[in-house]
């Protein structure tokens, strides 16, 4: 036994974030551990590498009972955490993050600047990514930050990483190339205490689980004892009733048409349209444009060429405001970076959208509250006092808030970006209910998504992208993981590369 959590406790004021919860991990396993969001994954793993101290309980490392961990002590004892937030300091180059606080130095104390770049250089290459250590983070997209927060584990030698969700904004290829180096680690001894709320890749990559929920321990076992559904059971606390998508029988009249749009290298000739009642999701890999494609479709990214017309009005492109008066609403990808803002009541973030629109930061709290209590119920947030700081919630909930943004204003279009990135199971069925119900109602709803299973619920329909272009369309009937893989990899296209 590598690692030895015994009856951890943790309470923040009077919030029992863990309650009495042991976790034991070998060398050379990979451990997931997986819970619903809230259930204390975090903090168990801060506790490991000696963020903050538990209230009660004790951890051993190959039986020696550690006391006093810091995050330092951590480190030298070959703890590695990979958080859940990315860390990164935008204003430095990627190899000045990497040895953020572990500067190499030579003689006279100089910091070695070539030996930390070539040493990033050397992890990149191991990664199989091409990411130039002297780029400045900034210019760096969530998926390469997400891979460099990964490669500053890999850096130094280690004998357990803990990995909190590394892959929400990695594509399945980065995924993949993760999964290589984590077996290169497990060959080499390492355990890897794996946190994710993907089962695909939890089974894939794991050898053992422990679930928590609430701050208990439910359970530890292994992967090849249970199935997903099992699993999933387990996260949530009751049998998930098999929730697949009805169909919406026949959608309307066209009301979005996308016509050779292009923008720069991004993506080219883009055509497609959107019904009524309809919900298109759009798909495809890293570097498919597809971001890009739906920055540009709620007006946030200027495009070089094309039409787009809402209703047979033509739209222009080039602001947000005309975009949302046609009847779009958007939900973009990384709520953490892009919609909540992090200082604001999740009240006052619900009425951003109407705030916007009507060209007011007027609040008259009696409208807002009424707003707040209206949505709270209607796709039924978990939330205390409206005048609460949005972070208070849980991801799931904030991105429910960021829904309800948009519901308020009631728009024809909703363009949803990633909806329910790095949220728990329980809440991204709630917002495929959401999805459901807004087709239902006849509004048309376009979801940018990688991840299959999403797309596999909630489609009547997929576009999926490569290099910036339609690859491929797929009606219902053609919507299978294969199918998407295909074209999304360009298999097609052989020849002409
Ligand atoms: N620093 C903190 N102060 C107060 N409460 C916290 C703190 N960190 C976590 N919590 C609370 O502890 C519970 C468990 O959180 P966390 O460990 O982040 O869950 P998970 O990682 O499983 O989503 C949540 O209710 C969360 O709000
Ligand atoms: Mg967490």
């Amino acid at each position: 036994m590598f690692l030895d959590m015994r009856n951890i406790t943790k309470t923040f004021d009077a919030l029992k974030a863990l309650d009495n919860v042991s976790l034991q991990v070998c060398e050379s396993e990979i451990h997931g551990l997986l819970g619903e969001n809230g259930a204390g994954k975090s903090t168990l793993m801060n506790i490991l590498a000696g963020a903050f101290p538990p209230t009660f309980g004790e951890i051993y490392l190959n039986g020696k009972k550690q006391e006093n961990m810091t995050t330092h002590k951590a480190n030298e004892l070959g703890i590695r955490f990979i958080h859940q937030e990315l860390n990164l300091v935008n204003d430095l180059k990627v190899y000045e993050n990497l040895f953020l606080g572990e500067e190499l130095t030579g003689a006279f104390g100089l910091l070695n600047k070539k030996q930390m770049i070539k040493k990033s250089a050397e992890v990149f290459k191991r990664m199989n990514i091409d990411i130039d250590p002297q780029e400045k983070v900034e210019n760096l997209d969530t998926s390469r930050k997400q891979l460099v927060e990964i490669a500053k584990a890999l850096l130094f030698e280690s004998k357990l990483i803990i990995m909190d969700e590394p892959t929400t904004a990695l594509t399945n290829k980065e995924i993949e190339n993760l999964f290589v180096i984590m077996r290169s680690l497990k060959a080499e001894g390492v355990s890897i205490i794996y946190i994710s709320h993907k089962m695909p890749e939890l089974f894939q990559i794991c050898d053992r689980y422990t679930v928590l929920r609430d701050g208990k321990l439910i359970e530890s076992g292994n992967f090849s004892d249970i199935d997903e559904k099992k699993a999933a059971e387990l996260l949530v606390g009751r049998s998930i009733i098999e929730d697949n998508k009805q169909d919406q029988g026949l959608v309307g009249e066209v009301i979005l048409k996308v016509e050779s749009l292009s923008c720069g290298a991004a993506f080219t000739n883009i055509n497609f349209q959107l019904r009524k009642g309809e919900v298109l999701a759009i798909t495809g890999l890293h570097g498919d444009g597809r971001g890009e494609l739906a920055e540009a479709l709620f007006g946030a990214r200027p495009v070089s060429e094309g039409h787009i017309s809402v209703n047979n009005k033509p739209l222009s492109l080039n602001s947000i405001d005309k975009v949302m008066k046609a009847g779009i609403g958007m939900v973009p990808r990384n709520r953490k970076e892009r919609s909540i803002i992090k200082d604001m009541s999740i009240m006052d973030n619900m009425s951003m959208a109407h705030f916007i629109r009507n060209k007011t930061l007027l609040i008259k709290k009696y409208e807002a509250v009424e707003r707040y209590n209206r949505n709270k119920k209607a796709i039924a947030i978990k939330a205390g006092s409206p005048d609460d700081n949005i972070t208070s919630l849980s991801g799931g909930n904030q991105q429910k808030v960021i829904i309800a943004r948009w519901l308020e204003i009631d728009s024809d279009i909703y363009i949803l970006d990633n909806p329910t990135q790095g949220i728990d199971v329980g809440a991204k069925f709630e917002i495929y209910r959401i999805i459901y119900d807004l087709a239902k109602k006849g509004k048309s709803i376009i979801v940018f998504s990688a991840e299959f299973p999403e797309i596999y619920k909630v489609a009547d329909r997929c576009l999926v992208m490569y290099k910036g272009q339609i690859n491929a369309e797929l009606t219902r009937d053609e919507i299978t993981e294969v199918n998407v893989m295909y074209y999304a990899t360009g298999s097609n296209m052989e020849g002409i590369r």
